[in-house]
Order: structure tokens, then C-alpha cells, then sequence
């Protein structure tokens, strides 16, 4: 293994992702010999501390947030912690943060956290600084903007400093192991492929249900919505994936070259193909939970649910639906994509009374890394003059069939990645910018018949609409 970067500089290093996720990611990294030994790490973000307040502070979210058997990783990790306090506005303060991370041999990685309102001073910081020079690659976390135009412009503010080869743009799901199975599942077995198309598959359903709510993110959440924070990255991410043709190789360009197409081939959505819905009062798993409105202290228009009947025109996938459906306060966390397949052409067993179901791939992403296919099967027995058929599923539980490697989460895999430079699981700024043309577009259709999200209960699986959009035809989601 190669190590590219001398120095990882991480802007928004007090935030809540670098306590919750970059820092254990990191130390988990370090603890493995995954990183190079003499990789130094940088924060900076607005607070005063010095190296050692820094790792403090470090310490203690890392004891909070690492499982109990990392924490001896805690301590070798800190040492290489670094500070530099910085308000990203003032542009001479950049000079002081290019000081502490010092010369740059192999190269330096930046990754940003931090508000969009604060990527343009802090691009312009760095170019300043020097620190924006040819061995230096840029990591962005969402939100990448509200809209096509404002990402249009950080993208632009960005790609003023540095070329696209050398930015990162973070959507932590394709960090997940199971969505890059997906790829594994697609194109490294022979059996799907030549049933993976309109021919063969009668919808697609991709579910990311969550049980939280607001978690204290108030301001951010109710300026984005489900639609924004969900639908326009992760969701569109998973559908490209299960949508994409087979590119050449397993590599940056050759994988965005196909996701980009499939995000460009999304049809403008119909208004009565989406539903939303917002979460009141309820209970989840027996426990009572408040209404979006009481979380928030108002009333609020914002949609926590969305479902989306979504078709993708292209020779493959003609005729072909993908349900799309994400909410918070939802029955249960669940992430998952379901492939329907169709029925057999003829049933030979129709005349003797037994029904088959059409096969049912179920990949699941989260919390359980399941691959299940439903097939029918005989059941056992002597039935005069019949036969009876169940479908029973050939299951994988990831946690079984690999047992030894450690799971990691999605930052770890990303974080690496962006140090050592390999772009494949990031998202290019033409997928991005696909992804907002096809969200903007159902925005402006629930603008312009002033659509309003409809209520749903904290612990269901949504509005009574969002299941019709489905049943409607002759679809049930899966549960
Ligand atoms: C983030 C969203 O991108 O993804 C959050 O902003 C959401 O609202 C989160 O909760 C879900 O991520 P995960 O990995 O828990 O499914």
C-alpha cells in the first residue's frame, strides 16, 4: 500500500461529524497501521484551543463514540493531533494554519466539514496560503448546496483552486460495505446480469427508513427536508448503482462515467408521483416520541417523509418503476433495496392449484447486511393430485459469511481513500449536478400546485398515500 498524504487537515474539527465519526474513523485507521506512521492530522475550526485542549477534546469523543474494545487505540492516536484555531473568514489567518501543517512532501489532504456558507473564504484562505498547491486533494462533506444553482456556484468556487481530479465530494453511503456489494453482486457473479433489465424486472424499491428525528440539527433540517437531505445524494447514489450498465473496470472514471448517465436518463416526476409527509406525535419501538412541529417549536412545511415513483428512460429500464420512499420517525431503521422480479411466463403447476411468486432480491444495506433471494420450492409432503409451493429465501448474512474481517464504518473507508487519492467511491461534480436538476424540477412541481406534506403518525411507515402510490400498482413495499 502506498501513502500519499504527509498531512490530513480537517476543517470543522469540533463539529458534531468529526466527534461522532472522522475521529473514531481515524483512530480506528491508525490503530490498524492503515495510515501511514508519520501521517500528522490537522483540526481547525473557530474554537481556542491549543494542541493539547485539542486533544482533549479529542479524548473525550473518542471515548464516547469508539466501541469499548478500540479505546486502547486512544491514546497512541492523539499524539498525532495538531490545532490551529482559525476563523475562515479572516484570510490571514490561513498564514498561522500553513504553519503548523508545515512542509509537504507527498502530499496533503484537506477535508471540509464545515458550513457551505464558509467554502468559498476558506477555498480562498488556502489558495493564499499556499496550501491549495498541486500535491493538495480537497474532501467535501453535503450539503453541497440547496439547489443546482448554489451548488453551481461552490462547485465553481472550488473548482477555481483545484481540478476535479483532485476533489473529493463525500456521499457517506457509498462508503457503506453493503451498497459497494451492490457492485460485487451486479457484476461479479454471471446469474444477474442477463435477467437485470425491463425483460426480467418488474420494479425496483429502495427504502431508507430512519427512527430519529430532528437530533438537535433544527436549523439545517428544516431548510432541507427529506427531498434535499436524503432523495437528491444517498437515495439517487443507490438507485444509480442498481441502475447502472457494467462499467470497463472498477475505477473513478469508468464507474461516474456510468452513474452519470443513468442520473441524466431520470424522467421529470409527474405530481402524482411523489407523496410527503410530515411526522406527528407517536411512539417508536413503545417509546413516545413528539411531533416535528414540537421538536421544532413551530409549524413548518417541511416534509420528513417523501416517496417517489421514479423512472429511469433508458433501453434497460423501460417500463420499469423505482420506488423510492425515506422518512424519519419511521417504524423502524431500514435500509434496503428490493428487486422484483416477474413472473415466470407460464406456470406449469397453475392446473394443479399452486401459485408461484415471482423471485424477490433483497439487498439489505442497514442495520442488518442481508442478501436475500426469494425462490419458490416444493413443499414437502404427498399432496394427491397437487403439488404446493412456498417461496423461500437463499439467504446471505454478511456478518456470518465473513466472520473474521471487521466491518468498518463508511468514513474509515472514505477517509483512506481521500488520503491515499483514489476517487472511485466519491461523486463527480456532473453526477452531482444531474442529481439536482431531477430534485430541483419535483420542487418546482410541489411548488407550483403548493403541495403540503400530509401527517403521518411518529412510528409508522408514513402517510396512507406514500402505500397507494404503490398499490395503485398493484404494488406492496416491502416490509
Ligand atoms: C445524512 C443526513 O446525510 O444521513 C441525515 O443528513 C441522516 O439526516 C443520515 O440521518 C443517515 O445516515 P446513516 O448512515 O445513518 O443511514
Amino acid at each position: 500500500m502506498t501513502f500519499t498524504a504527509d498531512c490530513l487537515l480537517l476543517f470543522g474539527a469540533t463539529g458534531d461529524l468529526a466527534q461522532r465519526m472522522l475521529l473514531p474513523s481515524l483512530c480506528a485507521l491508525d490503530a490498524d497501521k492503515l495510515v501511514a506512521p508519520d501521517l500528522k492530522i490537522v483540526g481547525t475550526a473557530r474554537h481556542a484551543y491549543d494542541d493539547e485542549g485539542f486533544r482533549q477534546f479529542a479524548r473525550e469523543a473518542l471515548e464516547r463514540f469508539l466501541p469499548e474494545d478500540r479505546k486502547p487505540a486512544i491514546e497512541p492516536f492523539l499524539a498525532r493531533l495538531h490545532y490551529q484555531a482559525l476563523d475562515a473568514n479572516e484570510t490571514d489567518h490561513f498564514a498561522d494554519l500553513a504553519a503548523k501543517v508545515g512542509p509537504i512532501e507527498r502530499g496533503l489532504s484537506i477535508f471540509l466539514s464545515t458550513a457551505p456558507g464558509l467554502f468559498e473564504p476558506t477555498i480562498a484562505g488556502l489558495v493564499a496560503s499556499g496550501l491549495a498547491g498541486e500535491k493538495t486533494r480537497i474532501g467535501l462533506e453535503k450539503p453541497l448546496g440547496t439547489d443546482l444553482a448554489t451548488s453551481r456556484h461552490i462547485n465553481d468556487a472550488v473548482s477555481s483552486a483545484f481540478p476535479e481530479d483532485r476533489i473529493f465530494r463525500i456521499d457517506h453511503y457509498l462508503g457503506k460495505e453493503t451498497v459497494q456489494n451492490l457492485l460485487a453482486l451486479r457484476f461479479a457473479n454471471i446469474m444477474f446480469e442477463p435477467l437485470w433489465n425491463a425483460a426480467h424486472i418488474d420494479h425496483v424499491q429502495i427504502t431508507v427508513a430512519e427512527t430519529v428525528g430532528l437530533e438537535g440539527r433544527v436549523g439545517f433540517y428544516d431548510g432541507a427536508g427529506a427531498l434535499r437531505d436524503m432523495v437528491q445524494n444517498h437515495m439517487l447514489q443507490l438507485l444509480a448503482l442498481v441502475a447502472m450498465e457494467p462499467p470497463s473496470s472498477f475505477n473513478a472514471t469508468a464507474v461516474r462515467d456510468e452513474k452519470v448517465k443513468v442520473l441524466r436518463s431520470l424522467r421529470a416526476v409527474e405530481r402524482d408521483e411523489t407523496v410527503t409527509g410530515q411526522y406527528r406525535a407517536g411512539a417508536i419501538s413503545g417509546q413516545a416520541v413528539p411531533g416535528y412541529d414540537q421538536e421544532l417549536g413551530q409549524d413548518s412545511d417541511t416534509e420528513t417523509f417523501v416517496a417517489i415513483k421514479a423512472h429511469v428512460d433508458n433501453w434497460r429500464w423501460k417500463g420499469v418503476p423505482f420506488y423510492l420512499r425515506t422518512g424519519k420517525r419511521l417504524y423502524e431503521r431500514t435500509t434496503e433495496i428490493v428487486v422484483q422480479f416477474r413472473p415466470v411466463p407460464h406456470s406449469i403447476f397453475a392446473g394443479r392449484g399452486a401459485r408461484t411468486e415471482p423471485n424477490k432480491l433483497v439487498i439489505g444495506i442497514q442495520p442488518q447486511e442481508n442478501i436475500s433471494l426469494s425462490l419458490m420450492a416444493k413443499v414437502p409432503g404427498l399432496d394427491r393430485g397437487g403439488i404446493r409451493l412456498r417461496e423461500v429465501p437463499l439467504d446471505i448474512r454478511m456478518a456470518d459469511a465473513f466472520a473474521g474481517p471487521k466491518r468498518r464504518i463508511a468514513y474509515e473507508r472514505l477517509l483512506l481513500d481521500l488520503i491515499e487519492g483514489d476517487q472511485t467511491l466519491f461523486v463527480r461534480r456532473d453526477e452531482v449536478e444531474a442529481q439536482w436538476e431531477w430534485i430541483d424540477a419535483i420542487r418546482a412541481t410541489w411548488a407550483e400546485h403548493t403541495i403540503r406534506p400530509k401527517s403521518y403518525t411518529a412510528g409508522s411507515w408514513g402517510p396512507s398515500a406514500a402505500i397507494a402510490l404503490a398499490e395503485r400498482d398493484g404494488v406492496t413495499w416491502h416490509e
